[in-house]
């Protein structure tokens, strides 16, 4: 079961942390409140929300990437919608001590296991895609990266001095049976409620943890989901499928690593990074819900952040999976991305920018994706 109960839980409503973090992070998660504001006065939600801090400002101000007090507010939250972190001001920090640690941290103490990233090509978009409109037209897939293993957390790890003072950088690609098949479970389960594809990624040719988790991903789906089509695919051939012929996936299964680098790709597929929302979910709590992260994919842009210009869609899409995903609220969630869709039709921020479309800041985009609200609330 991927959606969760808090409705049974008889909440004053749903208690969401918001971390804004750096670059364009502010601008974007502003355009996603606003549309929680809509919601609340519009969809007779409630939404109890409090705001900390993460990554570089949190590093500035607190002292560290991100604060005890605000992790214990990740927990007691019913789900999290996070910005971006990091920056130029921060890249000369020692590793454990830079922006990136702030949501490291979190995806790692919550264990939030299962990254699923939306790749949706959408029709007015066809022609923002450097492929082929052919190739992308109705695109739509997941990629599902594992999220709390592998090698971004694999022991030992570190710049280390060799036995001749030379010194050596080393990262472990470590997996456990346990975290194959919580991230296998979930995508076969995704699947169901999809096109019921899985194609599973891994370098089994090269790797020994590649080669167990094509074994475990096999064996699970022979014992209860042989209603799934699973591939296996190697990473190098995934990556290369992906462009040359993108609509032959539903679900794709990988790793920590391979789907940092999938999923960017994937959403060049979709027209801009600044369109793929994500949702990051833990294992299912004592009372049937999930903690769960809710971010957009394309990270802080610190070269474009302050001026306005930000693209917020991935944002308030990743708002839109909270929706679905976080509170079962399927009606409202679909709303929110037929607005989005809708908004598309007339208007663009620089990345999606297109002849027959007026060109907006992040601001406008939001009024935009507003205003459509409005047009469908009937
Ligand atoms: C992402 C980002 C992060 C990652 C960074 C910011 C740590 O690239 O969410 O894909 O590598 O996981
Ligand atoms: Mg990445």
């Amino acid at each position: 079961m991927l959606t969760t109960n808090l409705n049974a839980m008889n909440k004053a409503g749903y208690e969401v942390l918001i971390l804004k973090g750096d670059g364009i992070g502010p601008e974007i998660i502003a355009q996603a409140e606003r549309v929680m504001d809509w919601l609340e006065l519009n969809r007779n939600i409630r939404f109890l929300r409090s705001h900390a801090l993460i990554g570089g400002e949190a590093i500035d101000l607190e002292g560290a990437p991100i604060s005890d007090a605000t992790m214990q507010k990740a927990f007691a939250a019913d789900a999290i919608l996070f910005g971006a972190v990091g920056g130029p001001r921060w890249e000369t920090l020692p590793f454990d001590q830079r922006p990136e640690r702030g949501i490291l941290r979190i995806r790692k103490e919550l264990c939030l296991f299962g990254n699923i990233r939306l790749a949706k090509t959408y029709d007015a978009l066809v022609n923002a895609s450097t492929l082929k409109p052919e190739i992308v037209k109705g695109l739509d897939l997941i990629v599902l990266r594992e999220n709390v293993g592998g090698m971004y957390f694999g022991e030992p790890r570190g710049i280390m001095k060799a036995s001749d003072g030379s010194l050596f950088g080393l990262n472990t690609h470590i997996y456990t049976d346990e975290q194959i098949l919580r991230v296998a479970r979930l995508a076969f389960e995704l699947a169901r409620g999809r096109r019921k594809m899985v194609c599973s990624v891994d370098k089994a040719n090269v790797m020994e943890s590649g080669e167990l988790w094509r074994r475990r991903v096999q064996e699970l789906h022979d014992a209860e989901f042989s209603d799934i089509t699973l591939v296996h695919m190697y990473a190098d051939n995934c990556s290369m499928q992906l462009v040359r012929q993108p609509k032959q996936f539903d679900v794709i299964l990988s790793d920590n690593l391979f789907g940092d680098m999938l999923s960017d790709q994937a959403a060049m597929l979709a027209g801009s990074l600044g369109m793929l929302p994500s949702a990051s979910v833990g294992p299912i709590g004592p009372y049937g819900v999930r903690a769960a992260l809710y971010e957009p994919i394309h990270g802080s842009a610190p070269d474009i952040a302050g001026k306005g210009i930000a693209n917020p869609l991935a944002t308030i899409l990743s708002l839109a999976m909270m929706l679905r995903l976080s509170f079962g609220l399927t009606a409202v969630a679909t709303l929110v991305e037929r607005a989005v869709e809708s908004a598309l039709s007339s208007v663009g921020t620089p990345d999606i920018i297109r002849a027959d479309v007026r060109r907006v800041g992040t601001v406008e985009m939001g009024d935009a994706v507003l205003s459509q609200l409005e047009n469908l609330k009937k």
